[in-house]
């Protein structure tokens, strides 16, 4: 996957800094998402708790969210980040979501250790449904 050193880092800090801006009282886990756009955008998202726990939305979600709400074009790549020891890889629910904007969307995942994790969307939920199931293009 040919992304730029420089592009990887800077997704990558601007995760970490989504990270700090998390509404996490209850789990204390600050997860951070940076999505880079086929518009040069970076847009990021941080993860919401909730008093009602299953409310909460992920940092990839909401990313994901405001890249539609703000028009900021395709994500070609997605820094995710959070407070573990090795890579923090999205959730079952975040991963399908991801799918949805770009089976080829890399996944770029990151952890305490620097240590970095590559991906993309499709390998990270083989045999997905999607909306070809649907008829959709
Ligand atoms: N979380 C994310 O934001 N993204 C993931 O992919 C995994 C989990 C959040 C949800 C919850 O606020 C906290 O991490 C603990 O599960």
């Amino acid at each position: 996957m040919d992304v730029p050193e420089e592009l990887l880092r800077r997704l990558t800090d601007a995760a970490e800094r989504a990270a700090r801006r998390a509404h996490a009282p209850y789990s204390r886990f600050r997860v951070g998402a940076a999505v880079y756009t086929d518009r040069e955008r970076i847009v990021t998202g941080c993860n919401v708790e909730n008093a009602s726990y299953g409310l909460t939305m992920c940092a990839e979600r909401v990313a994901i969210g405001r890249v539609v709400a703000e028009d900021a074009g395709k994500p070609l790549i997605c820094a995710v980040t959070g407070p573990t020891d090795q890579p923090l890889t999205p959730c079952g629910a975040c991963r399908q979501v991801l799918l949805e904007f770009n089976p080829d969307m890399v996944v770029v995942c990151t952890g305490r250790s620097g240590r970095r994790l590559v991906l993309r969307a499709g390998e990270l939920l083989p045999a997905s449904f999607g909306k070809g199931a649907l008829g959709v293009d």
